[in-house]
């Protein structure tokens, strides 16, 4: 077989077969295939696409291409998450022990943030203390101990995507939905859970800017999941405007902690408890997702999902401290208001550039290189739809010293814009798959 007959094949609207699929993702990953075939190939693939089989060999061919995670000795069905990526996005810090304390055991790997979006792990690790690096019997000791782990990805998991996905980055081909629905479910099958829960983001702030984009990404997602022995379930849910107040790290745990202790923004504590009552059910811990979110709101009122919360920030060598004052948590020496120029309503309030500017304050990484500050961010004050007053402070930016603050300042004016009249509210959960 030679790779030049597959890139030929798919340049000319082929369909390639499981083992020409196959001899490309082995190739790639041991290094007999170079980059730059690899990088046509991707091109190829974006303009001519994958049929669904073809994106199930692909998944499956990522999937084998490294080191699984074996969670069989956890009594239970393991159900994961996933968000195809937001701005603001706490809710895995919220559901992981949400979902824990209805006796749901949670082994869940994350990753960090890159670009405009912010990942679990390094909101995590602004909690003093916190380990999220850990190896493979320990994580699963823990899990089988207190049912919750949020831990980095370590070890040699699906390495064909981490080829795959740095040349994507840089050929101009990581927005191809069967290239995102392979990538996103060969790292779930490797993560050893049963089942998950996927919640693809439609909006500015997300890689699918529209709802009819997302649902063929969830629809895929779901079709090659159950194909592969995934039970699978997605939700389009909206990300024009950041979830919830707080963009960065730090921010964001507060903010995780807040909704714990049952108050904390309307839509984060909804969306928490929409996907977590899919989990609940996929987990068969519920017949409904009514009864499943009546437990799951019982404890955030009772506490037993804060207490549950503060069991895995003790287990990881946190300090717990910080859920009772979280004046321990970093925090920014600079504080910088974004005041609203005229009044009305709040019409617009742009994901992508809150969560730009919380990039350029120091929340998030440019490159996979580059070193963030964990207490940086962007608080909002106001959301969509409210009622805004000249000269009212829309945004406080979070900064220390050497952040890019005047190129955030103006991301972050250009993110609001305010007209006479209500604007349309759109819903937060636009469809389940
Ligand atoms: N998230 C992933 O994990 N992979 C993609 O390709 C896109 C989003």
């Amino acid at each position: 077989m030679r790779m030049y007959d597959i890139i030929l094949k798919k340049r000319d609207g082929g369909v390639l077969d499981r083992s020409e699929i196959e001899f490309w993702i082995g190739g790639c990953v041991r290094g007999t295939i170079p980059d730059y075939q690899t990088a046509a190939l991707l091109m190829a693939i974006y303009f001519r696409g994958l049929s669904r089989r073809e994106t199930s060999d692909l998944t499956l061919s990522m999937y084998k291409s490294g080191d699984t995670v074996d969670l069989s000795e956890l009594p239970g069905i393991k159900v994961d998450k996933h968000s195809t990526g937001g701005v603001g996005d706490k809710t895995t810090l919220v559901l992981a022990p949400l979902v824990a304390s209805a006796g749901v055991p949670v082994a869940k790997m994350s990753g960090r943030g890159l670009g405009h979006t912010g990942g679990t792990v390094d909101k995590l690790e602004s909690i003093p203390g916190f380990r999220v690096e850990m190896d493979r019997r320990e994580f699963i000791r823990q899990v089988g101990k207190i049912g919750l782990a949020v831990v980095a990805q370590t070890g040699n998991l699906v390495p064909a995507d981490k080829k795959l996905y740095s040349l994507r980055d840089v050929t101009a081909t990581v927005d191809q939905v069967s290239l995102i629905a392979a990538s996103i479910m060969s790292k779930k099958l490797a993560s050893g859970a049963g089942a998950v829960v996927l919640d693809v983001k439609a909006g500015r702030g997300a890689f699918m800017k529209d709802a009819e984009g997302a649902e063929d990404l969830a629809r895929l997602m779901v079709d090659i999941g159950s194909s592969l022995g995934l039970r699978t379930a997605a939700l389009i849910t909206a990300m024009d405007q950041p979830l919830g107040l707080a963009v960065g790290n730090a921010l964001e745990v507060r903010e995780a902690i807040e909704t714990l202790q049952g108050g904390g923004p309307g839509d984060l504590r909804e969306l928490s408890l929409v996907i977590g009552a899919e989990m609940v059910v996929l987990a068969g811990r519920a017949r409904t997702t009514s009864e499943a979110r009546e437990m799951l709101e019982k404890n955030l009122v009772s506490g037993m999902a804060l207490a549950k919360f503060r069991e895995m920030i003790s287990a990881q060598g946190g300090d717990p401290a910080v859920l009772d004052n979280p004046g321990l948590i970093p925090e920014a020496a600079g504080k910088t208001a974004i005041k609203a120029e005229s009044g009305g309503y709040l019409s617009r309030c742009d994901a992508m550039g809150i969560g730009l500017a919380a990039m350029n304050l120091g929340a998030g990484r440019e490159t996979k290189e580059s070193a963030i500050d964990l207490a940086a961010g962007v608080v909002l004050h106001k959301k969509e739809g409210q009622r805004v007053a000249a000269g009212e402070v829309l945004a406080t930016l979070h900064h220390n010293p050497g952040a890019r603050l005047e190129m955030a300042v103006e991301l972050a004016r250009r993110s609001f814009a305010v007209q006479q009249s209500p604007p349309p509210a759109g819903p937060l959960i636009i469809r389940k798959i």
